[in-house]
């Protein structure tokens, strides 16, 4: 694992789109797995201001989104659909056929699950995945427990999560209660992970991460299998 320490959110989204930049400059086919969330999306700004300055092209780029609330709809505001086009796909020229988010709107959450995975793997696999990280450890939607699916699933969320996401809700009854979500699998299958974090509210989470110990009651911690981690969070983050 590579720990990045920023002194800010800034620097810590900016570090973070240069990677996704040129790693898109580098193969302009490359496949990106992408994440929701407060955290990534300076990120995604600054991407979209790279992209209008002509500094990256994402014409060629395929993108697969860690998790999607469900049941939900896509023109829901609060759909991680509605938030990647608001925060991304819409300033930028990905085509939309390149972009794969799991369905909330799919009748068969089990078959929707399925088929995202074996897409991931007729793409050749994730070449660069972003990832938050949760307060409680969890990576996407795979919440802490005994044990965790490996690959691409229908979850539930946990009462944690709910309140947490309740904010961006009218309520927390509002918060669907089952979420499609990439399995720890799926995500430590990715050729390069870049995790980004910041603000003292993650900084239990980051702090287990990089003790380097392994447990499913913090699914972040799993990513210490994978060979090409890196961290990019803020000092809050890491320090507390
Ligand atoms: P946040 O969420 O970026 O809004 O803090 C991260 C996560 O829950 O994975």
């Amino acid at each position: 694992m590579r720990i990045i320490i920023c002194d800010n959110y800034y620097e810590m989204s900016k570090k973070a789109a240069i990677l996704v930049a040129s790693q898109v400059n580098m193969n302009p086919r490359s496949v990106l797995g992408l994440a929701t969330g407060s955290t990534p999306e300076g990120m995604y700004s600054i991407l979209i201001n790279m992209y209008n300055n002509k500094e990256v092209d994402f014409s060629e780029v395929t993108t697969f989104n860690l998790d999607e609330y469900f049941p939900i709809s896509k023109s829901n505001s609060q759909s991680y659909d509605f938030f990647m086009k608001k925060h991304l796909f819409s300033h930028i020229n990905v085509p939309e056929t390149n972009i794969n988010i799991p369905n909330g709107e799919a009748c068969d959450a089990e078959k929707e699950c399925e088929e995202y995975e074996k897409k991931i793997d007729a793409f050749g696999g994730i070449d660069l995945q972003i990832l938050g990280i949760g307060q409680n450890g969890h990576i996407g939607f795979n919440e802490p427990d005994e044990f965790l699916f490996s690959n691409t699933h229908k979850t539930d969320l946990t009462e944690s999560t709910i309140s947490a996401n309740s904010r961006f809700f009218a309520s927390a009854d509002e918060v669907p209660k089952n979420a499609l979500t990439m399995g720890m699998a799926t995500i430590l299958k990715a050729k390069k992970i870049v995790l980004l974090a910041s603000g003292k509210s993650k900084h239990d989470a980051i702090s287990k991460l990089v003790s380097g110990k392994i447990t499913t009651s913090c699914p972040a911690t799993m990513l210490n299998m994978h060979k090409d981690l890196v961290v990019i969070c803020d000092k809050e983050a890491y320090h507390g």
